[in-house]
Parts: C-alpha cells; sequence; structure tokens
C-alpha cells in the first residue's frame, strides 16, 4: 500500500494539552485514528511529530527519494525557516504533492503568522479547520 507521510513540527507533540482554546483538546493519536479512518486503506498513514528543524529536513527528503506525498503541520517553523522551504521545495519539484496544513488560521492571529515561507512552494494550503485541515489535505490526495 503506498503511504502518505504526516509531518508536524515543533510544540504539537503537545497537542491535547497545548492552548486547547486554539489548538482543540485531541491529540496526534487521535489525528492518526482520524486519518486512518479516512484513508479506509487506501493510504497508509505514517503520522510523525518532531521539534528538530534538521530531523524534519531528513524526512522530506526521505519523501523525495521515496516518492511519498506529504501533508505538513510546519507549526512555527512555517514563519520563518528558509532550511524547511528548500527541502520543501526539493519535494514538490521532484512533482510529488506537499499540502501545507494548520489547525489554527495563522492569518487571523498575531502578525508573524502572517507570512508563511512554505506556501509559495507547496502544492496546497488548507488552514482554520481543526483537525480537519488534514483530512481534507488527504481528501485531495485521495483524490488523485
Ligand atoms: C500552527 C500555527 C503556527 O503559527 C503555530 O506556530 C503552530 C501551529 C497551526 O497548526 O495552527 O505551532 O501551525
Amino acid at each position: 500500500m503506498s503511504s502518505v507521510l504526516v509531518l508536524n513540527g515543533p510544540n504539537l507533540g503537545r497537542l491535547g494539552s497545548r492552548e486547547p482554546d486554539v489548538y482543540g483538546s485531541q491529540d496526534l493519536d487521535s489525528l492518526r485514528q482520524l486519518l486512518e479512518t479516512d484513508a479506509a486503506g487506501r493510504l497508509s498513514i505514517d503520522l510523525r511529530q518532531t521539534n528538530d528543524e534538521a530531523e524534519l529536513v531528513s524526512w522530506l527528503y526521505e519523501a523525495v527519494d521515496t516518492a511519498t506525498p506529504v501533508i505538513l503541520n510546519p507549526a512555527a517553523f512555517t514563519h520563518y525557516s528558509y532550511a524547511l522551504r528548500d527541502a520543501a521545495a526539493l519535494v514538490t519539484k521532484a512533482g510529488v504533492p506537499l499540502i501545507e496544513v494548520h489547525i489554527s488560521n495563522p492569518h487571523a492571529r498575531e502578525t508573524f503568522r502572517h507570512t508563511s515561507v512554505i506556501s509559495g512552494i507547496a502544492t496546497g494550503v488548507i488552514a482554520g479547520f481543526g483537525f480537519g485541515s488534514y483530512r481534507l489535505a488527504l481528501a485531495s490526495l485521495l483524490w488523485r
């Protein structure tokens, strides 16, 4: 079965207890279960989280080398990591889809969140739908 990499950046390992008013009260295990249900055996869900920029970059190389589509929540790296942007560009330039997702709508929050250095090279961007942002991204991969 083909896989999708669902990559999550810093502090998303704390979902469930982190700012539930912004991010809800469900954790990454619940997200994995939701996505597995949606995928219904058509794609295998490889969900990972790291606080480490280098690890995230290495996972994007893996996506290029294995031609595996990516759903990426870069978290705070969204707003300033040119290293992550360059690695994400390798994915989409290789013709592999990479969808940027956010649980919240960063444009409705602090000004520093209004900039994404990732969006310009992403296949698409989905934000503001809670875990629904990941589900919509997965749906777009299942339509292909
Ligand atoms: C986030 C939004 C970012 O601004 C923030 O730094 C996060 C989570 C989101 O999913 O809404 O960590 O990417």
